[in-house]
């Protein structure tokens, strides 16, 4: 059984406007050790579906139902209580900015402390402080000793980024999450931290689950990938299957809009227009206004929904011979974009 499942996951905000359905039956799930990628341009449900499988949520403003079974647990129906003394210990997250995240009046090391000591009380100070010591040092943050006493404001973007990467792994979490946590940086320190979060992956055996809008960090980095569109999930499959046998127009676009790797043919390689409104969404494929290829049926019909992640799934009218043929002529962009891992 996988470690992380997540079956039928529905969000729906109560706004002024009305119910919006953030996330409308999400299926996927995470083995142990994998790097799960994410994907789907803004908008698409890429945080809520995380930060509603973690009850981040208020339950004031939005609710959430299907399932999200975490080494057996259901994450949606345990006690606040067992959820707290999961997060963070055997799940954890690292967001796109990390002042959000850090207290600016405190100490990094104060905060490491802090985040080790919620979830071992009988760890000495000392030896937590040599703990965060280590981990620092494992982030690769220069003088760690020092820097524990270096308030966030003190360091950099990219450094900054590596305390809270160290403060996510402290307790050696089965299952990261991390949500764009190299957009708001400098391209150089992007690459340095996915490389570290390469690396830890090896080194810590923690599951990712990566969002990112970047199909090439996808390439780079993960084992799976799950595409989201307007809440919902188009296509998922092994990595090495989505570049070289993209199966869904969506993905289509989003691997014709990689940066420098189109075809030579913009027009049939982008996807123009945006997304439909959450609020009143369409009766069938939600994708259809955009895509070059729709048949009456995607207007009435919405295409079979993904229900699992154990193969290549994809949700669509398409004739599945018409889209191999699209397929193959997206293999030379793979070539391109996929570097050996
Ligand atoms: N608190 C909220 N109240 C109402 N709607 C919300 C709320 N939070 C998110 N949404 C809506 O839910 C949808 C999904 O948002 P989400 O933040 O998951 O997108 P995303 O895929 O993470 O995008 P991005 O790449 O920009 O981070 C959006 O349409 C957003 O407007
Ligand atoms: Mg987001």
């Amino acid at each position: 059984m996988a470690l992380l499942e997540v079956k039928d996951l529905q969000t729906t905000f109560f706004t002024d406007d009305g119910a919006v359905r953030a996330v409308d039956g999400v299926s996927f799930s995470v083995e142990a050790g994998q790097v799960v990628g994410i994907v789907g341009e803004s908008g698409c449900g890429k945080s809520v579906t995380m930060l509603s499988i973690m009850r981040l949520l208020s339950a004031r403003h939005s609710a959430t139902t299907g399932m999200a079974s975490f080494d057996g647990e259901d994450l949606l129906s345990i006690p606040n209580k067992k959820m707290r003394e999961i997060r963070g210990k055997q799940i954890s997250k690292i967001f796109q900015d990390p002042m959000t995240s850090l207290n600016p009046v405190y100490r990094i090391g104060v905060q490491i402390v802090e985040a080790l000591r919620l979830h071992d009380k009988a760890i000495s100070r000392v030896a937590a402080f040599d703990r965060a010591e280590q981990m620092l040092a494992a982030v690769g943050i220069p003088s760690p000793r020092e820097r524990l006493r270096s308030y966030p404001h003190e360091l950099s973007g990219g450094m900054r980024q590596r305390v809270m990467i160290a403060m996510a792994l402290i307790n050696d979490p089965k299952v990261l999450i991390a949500d764009e946590p190299t957009t708001a940086l400098d391209v150089t320190t992007q690459a340095q931290i996915l490389e570290l979060i390469r690396k830890l992956r090896n080194e810590f055996s923690s599951a990712v689950v990566f969002i990112t809008h970047d199909l090439g960090v996808v390439a780079e980095l993960c084992d799976e990938v799950v595409v989201m569109y307007a809440g919902k999930v188009v296509e998922s499959a092994p990595v090495d299957e989505i570049f070289e046998n993209p199966q869904h127009p969506y993905t289509w676009g989003l691997l014709g809009s990689l940066p420098g790797r189109n075809l030579g043919n913009d027009r049939l390689y982008s996807v123009p227009g945006s997304p439909p409104s959450l609020l009143d969404p369409p009766t069938g494929c939600r994708f259809m206004a955009r895509c070059a290829h729709a048949m009456s049926i995607c207007e009435t019909e919405p295409p079979l929904e993904i229900l699992d992640h154990s193969e290549h799934a994809v949700a669509c009218h398409l004739d599945p011979g018409f889209r191999t043929t699209q397929a193959i002529a997206f293999r030379s962009i793979a070539n391109r974009v996929q570097e050996p891992r």
